[in-house]
C-alpha cells in the first residue's frame, strides 16, 4: 500500500489492467489469476511484476528464518565450525547492483520481458530456495495477488493530507520488515 501511495501513476496502469480484465461488478477471484501462469499470454502482467517489485524492494523477510549446520563444514572457502547461526542475506542480493539494474529504484519493468510478459530472474527469492524454501509460497502467492488486486480494483490508495507519507526504504527491522509508521 506504501508503494501505491507513492507511486500513482503506476497504481492507475494496475487499475486500468484490473478492470480491462475484471467487470468492476464483481471481486477479482482465484480463478481469474489461473490464466497468469508465467509462460502463458498473462492478463495481468503489470500486477504481478509490481508484486513482484514491491516483494524485492520492500525485503519484507530480509534475513529468512536461521539454521544451523550439525555438522562442521566448507563453503567457499569458509570453514564452518558445527552448530554455527546461519543467516541468508536476501536484502544484499535484492540490492545487488551486479544482479539488478538501478537496484534502489523502484522498477516494475525488472520482471517483464521484452514482450512485456512477467519474467522472474533466478535470483529473485523473497520465499528462499532449496529444501527449507517457504512451505507457504504458493499460498502468499496467490494472497498477495488477491488482496492487491481487489484492493486496487475498489480503493485509490493516497498519502493522508494532514501527515508526511513514510519513505518507503525508511524501514522497521526485525524478523520481518515493516515501514515506519
Ligand atoms: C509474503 C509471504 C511470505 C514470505 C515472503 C515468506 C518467506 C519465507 C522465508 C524467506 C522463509 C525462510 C526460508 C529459509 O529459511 O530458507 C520462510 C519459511 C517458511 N514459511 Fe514463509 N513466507 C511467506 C508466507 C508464508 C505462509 C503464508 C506460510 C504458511 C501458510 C509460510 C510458511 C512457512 C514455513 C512453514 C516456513 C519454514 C520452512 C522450513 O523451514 O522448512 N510462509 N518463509
Amino acid at each position: 500500500m506504501l508503494y501505491m501511495a507513492h507511486y500513482r501513476q503506476i497504481q492507475n496502469k494496475i487499475q486500468q489492467e484490473i478492470d480491462g480484465v475484471v467487470d468492476a461488478s464483481r471481486s477479482v477471484t482465484v480463478d481469474d489469476r489461473r490464466t497468469s501462469d508465467l509462460s502463458s499470454d498473462s492478463n495481468w502482467s503489470l500486477n504481478e511484476a509490481v508484486c513482484r517489485e514491491i516483494q524485492r524492494c520492500a525485503n519484507a523477510s530480509p534475513f529468512g528464518i536461521s539454521h544451523s549446520n550439525p555438522q562442521e563444514t566448507t563453503l567457499m572457502g569458509y570453514r564452518t565450525p558445527k552448530r554455527c547461526v546461519i543467516m541468508a542475506n536476501y536484502l544484499a542480493v535484492n540490492r545487488d547492483p551486479k544482479l539488478w539494474k538501478d537496484p534502489m529504484a523502484f522498477r516494475p519493468e525488472l520482471f517483464l520481458d521484452q514482450k512485456g510478459k512477467v519474467f522472474e530472474p533466478p535470483h529473485f527469492m523473497p520465499f528462499s530456495i532449496g529444501k527449507r524454501a517457504s512451505a507457504g509460497e504458493v499460498l502468499a502467492r496467490m494472497e498477495i495477488f488477491l488482496f492487491f488486486a481487489n484492493v486496487l480494483q475498489r480503493f485509490d490508495v493516497c498519502p493522508p493530507q494532514d501527515l508526511p507519507l513514510s519513505w518507503v526504504d525508511s524501514y522497521e527491522t526485525g524478523i520481518a520488515c515493516r515501514p515506519k509508521h
